[in-house]
């Protein structure tokens, strides 16, 4: 019985560590290569980009991980918003070509210190479970989460939403924007009065737009990059869409969460799901 009992539960464990599918790929960029101009992105060319739905309305942006998980941000199933009531929106690109999967929420779980004020929120990320397992296509892939050694300071990074912003777009974008940002010094970002009280250097960084259409990217979805690591070819996710002052104004750099250093906390909100290699 106990020689049961042992065996068992190393297999459990053994399951439990070894979540990763070799089967399958992370972070590949779709293959679509038509040139559709301006800040739009090629359809479905990041193929992990989902909304979080709050009946029709566009509530927050989020990222494949699993086959069963959405990285997301905390305030995202936070201020009079449950799980429960979210619909996640998976391998959209045009809002109005319904031929996107949609998928319930079974279970959200925020950051146990997740805390927030008027201007910011600290330890802002979520997990989501899913209904059903996700099946992946060249639309609908898993992005890849960092290793801490990697290095995203000085390469441009990318943010993609259709457009729902903390400080409330009127309106959505119908197709997929993307903005490529680039991180700011820790130390630079405080400089301003307002970020100097409430940034929280390790578990956020600011990223300023390299463009002039700052702040495209929803809130609560992925910031993302590839890295010479892995020849340029994976796309890690880096950040989550947490806060800022003010998008439209070029002195107040985006705020959000650093993933890296949540790493040990979501691989155990995510034991029940598979990753891609
Ligand atoms: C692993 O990935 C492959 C390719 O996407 C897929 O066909 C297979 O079902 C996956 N296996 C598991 C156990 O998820």
């Amino acid at each position: 019985m106990i020689y049961t009992w042992f065996v068992l539960s190393l297999v459990i464990s053994w399951a439990h560590a070894s979540n990763v599918n070799q089967s399958c790929e992370c972070g590949i960029a779709g293959t679509n290569r038509r040139i559709v101009g301006g800040t739009t992105v090629q359809p479905h060319a990041y193929p992990w980009l989902v909304s979080l739905m709050l009946g029709p309305k566009l509530h927050c942006g989020g990222a494949i991980i699993t086959d069963l998980h959405i990285l997301s941000a905390g305030h995202c199933i936070t201020f009079g918003v449950h799980y429960r009531e979210l619909t996640v929106y998976i391998g959209m690109h045009d809002r109005l070509d319904t031929s996107y999967v949609t998928q319930h929420v079974v279970n959200g779980v925020k950051h146990p210190h997740f805390t927030s004020n008027a201007v910011r929120d600290i330890n802002d990320i979520a997990i989501l479970t899913l209904e059903n397992k996700i099946e992946f296509t060249e639309n609908v892939r898993p992005i890849c989460l960092p290793e801490p050694s990697m290095d995203f300071r000085k390469v441009p990074l990318t943010v993609a939403g259709w457009g729902k912003t903390r400080q409330g777009a009127l309106t959505s974008s119908r197709y997929l924007l993307e903005t490529k940002v680039q991180i700011v010094d820790g130390e630079k970002c405080k400089k301003s009065n307002i970020y100097k009280e409430n940034l929280v250097t390790d578990s956020m960084m600011c990223a300023y737009s390299l463009g002039k259409d700052a702040c495209q990217g929803d809130s609560g979805g992925p910031l993302f990059s590839t890295h010479k690591k892995s020849d340029n070819k994976k796309w890690y996710q880096v950040g989550i869409v947490s806060w800022g002052i003010d998008c439209a104004m070029p002195d107040y750099p985006g705020v959000y969460t650093i993933v890296a250093n949540y790493i040990p906390w979501i691989k155990k909100q995510t034991e029940t799901g598979t990753y891609c290699a």
